[in-house]
């Protein structure tokens, strides 16, 4: 039977990583795939991480399963760390999952097995994984403008006007509580207000992926579009990711949570998210959880966390500056200040896929086709080369 397997595309994101990997040229630069770096080029454990997982080393004392929906203490300091003093946490079903991916799919399982034909708005552009998740998972994903025509920035009024004319009751709709990716484009505050009042009125149901808390404007501050959200709409799905915020990328750690409109609801949410876990990997892994729950549940590690992830996020944020600089550096007539506006770890750069090979193969400089940069991946000494790679690739291209 498997000789009838055809060979399948690599991904789109993490293909490209592969294909960084074998390359052999040593100058070589990957900003594809959203991992932080140093300036020194290393994705290294938060010192935080590695307290917790001494402290970790000496205290557990098994590695017995889990229960379904994962670590109990965990989840409560998550749904703390979302959620503050916003909601009644009675009203949250959390579970923990593997990522951001598996909250994502965990959430769409459950939605697609008990509302069947359910629609779940993704915005043009969004991360390319979206739309294979939720497709696997048996729900349509029409599409809402999201990007204005020139690229840099957003299309708000394309936005509404979509979602009001063709959202229906009991849509789901798609969105990033912060960073966008793959724009970095987020809505203001009065937009996300706007935006909230319209899912109200539709009755469509907000289905958040916060997979960058901290790395827009602080960890509490880029929970603000979700408590929008929250403040008139008594139904939200939300989906967080620990990968980039406590550096946990191969833990795999996320959580799905489901908010209903009131505690009453909440047994039964949680028994059909266990059910989708249940036939899915039974139980969540432990140790990404346990470190999480220790650094959380530890005043002291919690703040040295904060300072940890505010120090990533300015430093991405410097990053921005010097390639806006060294752009104007090179003499290039384009101009790339727009990105100084954008937030996390990702930019559309304007550059389109040929452009992109011509990056890969000219000079081993590896972007998304579609143009996305991971900035988070850029560092003062290749800023130059990558400056004068990206002027000397829209010369020979346009
Ligand atoms: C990305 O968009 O690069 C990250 O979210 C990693 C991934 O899995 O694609």
């Amino acid at each position: 039977m498997f000789e009838y397997l055809p060979i399948a595309p690599p991904d789109s994101i993490l293909g490209l990583s592969d294909a960084f990997a074998k390359d052999p040229r040593p100058g070589k630069i990957n900003l594809t795939v959203g991992v932080y770096k140093t300036e020194e080029g290393s994705t290294p454990i938060l010192a935080t991480v590695k307290k917790a997982e001494i402290k970790l080393l000496n205290t557990e004392n098994t590695k017995g399963y889990m229960p379904i929906e994962g670590h109990l203490e965990y989840l409560k300091a998550v749904v703390g760390l979302v959620f503050s003093d916003q909601l009644d946490h009675g009203r949250v079903a959390a579970a923990q999952t593997p990522g951001g991916t598996g909250a994502l799919r965990v959430g769409a399982d459950m939605v697609a097995k008990h509302f069947p034909g359910t629609r779940i708005w993704l915005s043009n552009p969004t991360w390319a994984n979206h739309g294979s998740i939720f497709q696997a998972a048996g729900l349509d994903t029409p599409v809402y403008k999201y990007l204005s025509a020139d690229k840099t920035s957003l299309d708000f009024s394309g936005m509404v006007e979509n979602l009001e004319r063709d959202g229906r009751p009991g849509d789901l709709v798609c969105l990033h509580a912060c960073c966008h990716n793959p724009t970095g484009i987020d809505p203001s505050l009065e937009q996300w207000a706007q935006i909230s009042d319209l899912f109200a009125k539709k009755k469509m149901i907000p289905f958040v992926d916060f997979a960058y808390q901290g790395f827009g404007d602080g960890l509490m501050e880029d929970a603000k579009p979700l408590y929008s959200l929250l403040a008139k709409n008594p139904e939200v799905i939300v989906c967080s990711s620990f990968s980039k915020n406590f550096g946990l990328y191969s833990e795999r750690v996320g959580a799905v949570m489901l908010v209903s409109a009131d505690a009453s609801r909440t047994e039964a949410a949680l028994s059909q998210i266990r059910q989708a876990i249940r036939c899915n990997y039974s139980n969540p892994p432990r140790h990404g959880a346990s470190t999480v729950a220790i650094i959380l549940n530890d005043a002291t590690l919690r703040a040295e966390w904060n300072a940890e992830v505010d120090a990533m996020r300015n430093r991405i944020s410097q990053m921005r500056s010097m390639f806006i600089d060294g752009m104007k550096k090179t003499g290039i007539d384009r101009d790339f200040s727009f990105l100084q506006r954008q937030k996390g770890m990702f930019s559309y750069s304007g550059l389109n896929s040929m452009q992109a090979d011509w990056l890969k193969n000219e000079r081993g400089i590896y972007i998304v086709g579609t143009g996305r940069i991971n900035v988070a991946g850029m560092a003062p000494q290749t800023m130059e080369t990558l400056c004068q790679s990206i002027a000397d690739c829209i010369k020979a291209t346009t």
